[in-house]
């Protein structure tokens, strides 16, 4: 008989009902399980009543889990800030190796709780929490460690990528999609994280933290979100070869890396441009590997539970070695926020057709000091028109002022959603 871990798991949702099928499920493979027998000995819930099947395991008081002696492993797996970070801290000073897949508890108070881990020389391990099951934490930690990261980029967020997706392929309008990503469950009643690319810039957070060796914090990430997308944009760029997508990008330079999440035309052959549906995928820019790109479903009770499950292995491998610091933060590179970072973007500005518009538009454009790459115009009815408009390489503090003033010119009706140009589209564009 092999050693007996005993797991303490909060939350049984989704992703914890998932894990608990997981592991009874494999649990006899020896070959995965190395002789080691893993028990789920306690779960905290709510509403035990909503689990009759298992009542004996259940508990509503999280001591039951921190107190018990015999628990070595916590897996949480409850969601939101708190009671999750207070617990998440609690378990880590008490010498449990802790496993979460809540982003929000990463993103938002991963420095302190690495710090509390790193005291207590207790693992805390968080695959889950960026692209379900796709093993890009342990891709970066592991698998490119001796590499240089220069640049991760991806869509991260299933619920925008599967809207985008719908309108590219089937023409539908945003909030048909929208509509369509609700029914499917892809999308919550209340769509505004996911929609205004929030919990995107969470998961880039942790993805630049780990893949730098620094600490991101998600407030001071630069976000534009899929709100302002019309079928104009999406049906614009498949007239230049470009796909839409939500891309969070982080990008080193030097001592310095920029950070942000944006709508953004990508060359149709991309291997990004065709991440379709809720799939997710991480492209990551590193030396001396090269390109490399991860992909999978990002999300779902299964694909979360199997990242659970390889944290859980993984943690039970070093129980029985010394303690071995997972997650480093060093120094550099720092956040720049001071919006220099020179780059390509899109609009889409709905104009009053008569003569002297378009003069309006470009003298504004010069006065910042921004010159075209491209100017393309749709005339509309009822004497308006739609102007979609491409500006060589600038500093992002120049053309976001001169989108913000000719947005009040008498002339312009509306202004669009910026969208990025993704970086190769934009090589030979320095005016
Ligand atoms: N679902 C996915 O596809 C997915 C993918 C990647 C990551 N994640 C992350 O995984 C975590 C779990 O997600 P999920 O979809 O499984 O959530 P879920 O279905 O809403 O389940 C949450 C569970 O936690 C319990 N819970 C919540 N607050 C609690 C509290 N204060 N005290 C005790 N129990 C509490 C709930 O108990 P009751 O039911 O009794 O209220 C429920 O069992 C989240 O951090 C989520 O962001 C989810």
């Amino acid at each position: 008989m092999g050693q007996t871990i005993k797991v303490g798991l909060m939350g049984l949702g989704i992703v914890g009902t998932a894990f608990v099928q997981a592991l009874s499920q494999y649990q006899s493979d020896e070959h995965l399980f190395s002789e080691k027998i893993i028990e789920v000995k306690k779960i905290l819930v709510r509403h035990p009543e909503r689990h009759p099947d298992i009542r004996s395991r259940l508990t509503t008081n999280a001591r039951d889990i921190l107190d018990d002696p015999e628990i070595s492993v916590v897996v949480e797996l409850m969601g939101g800030m708190e009671p999750a970070r207070s617990l998440i801290l609690e378990a880590l000073k008490g010498g449990k190796a802790v496993m979460t897949a809540n982003k929000e508890v990463v993103a938002q108070a991963g420095r302190e709780i690495w710090e509390a881990s790193r005291k207590a020389r207790a693992a805390f391990y968080f695959e889950g929490a960026v692209g379900a099951g796709i093993p890009v934490i342990q891709g970066m930690r592991r698998g490119l460690t001796g590499n240089r990261v220069q640049s991760i980029a991806g869509v991260l967020n299933g619920t925008t990528n599967y809207i985008l997706t719908r309108m590219t392929q089937e023409g539908l309008g945003f909030s048909e999609a929208l509509r369509e990503a609700q029914h499917q469950g892809y999308a919550e009643a209340d769509p505004t994280d996911d929609i205004a690319g929030y919990d995107a810039r969470r998961k880039i957070a942790i993805l630049a933290t780990v893949g730098f060796n620094t600490w991101v914090s998600p407030e001071d990430i630069q976000v534009d979100g899929i709100a302002g997308i019309t079928q104009d944009d999406i049906a614009y760029g498949l007239s230049q070869g470009w796909v839409l997508k939500l891309i969070a990008t982080a990008r080193r330079q030097h001592d310095t890396m920029n950070i942000a999440v944006r709508p953004t035309f990508l060359p149709h052959n991309h291997p990004v441009a065709h991440v379709s549906g809720a799939y997710n995928a991480i492209w990551i820019e590193a030396e001396p590997v090269g390109n490399v790109m991860y992909y999978g479903m990002g999300a779902g009770g299964k694909p979360t539970a199997s990242a659970i499950l390889s944290d859980v292995l993984q943690s039970v491998r070093d129980l029985n070695g010394p303690y071995q610091e997972f997650w480093s933060i060093g120094r550099h590179p720092k956040l720049d926020a001071s919006g220099n970072i020179r780059g390509m973007s899109y609009w889409r500005l709905e104009v009053v057709d008569r003569p002297g518009t378009l003069a309006q538009v470009a003298d504004q454009l010069a006065k910042h000091g921004l010159s075209l790459r491209s100017v393309y115009q749709k005339p509309l009815l009822g004497g308006h028109a739609l102007l979609f408009l491409v500006h060589h390489k600038c500093a992002e503090h120049l053309w976001r002022t001169a989108w913000t003033s000719i947005a009040q010119l008498p002339v312009v009706e509306h202004v669009g959603s910026p969208v990025a140009i993704w970086e190769s589209e934009q090589e030979h564009s320095d005016h």
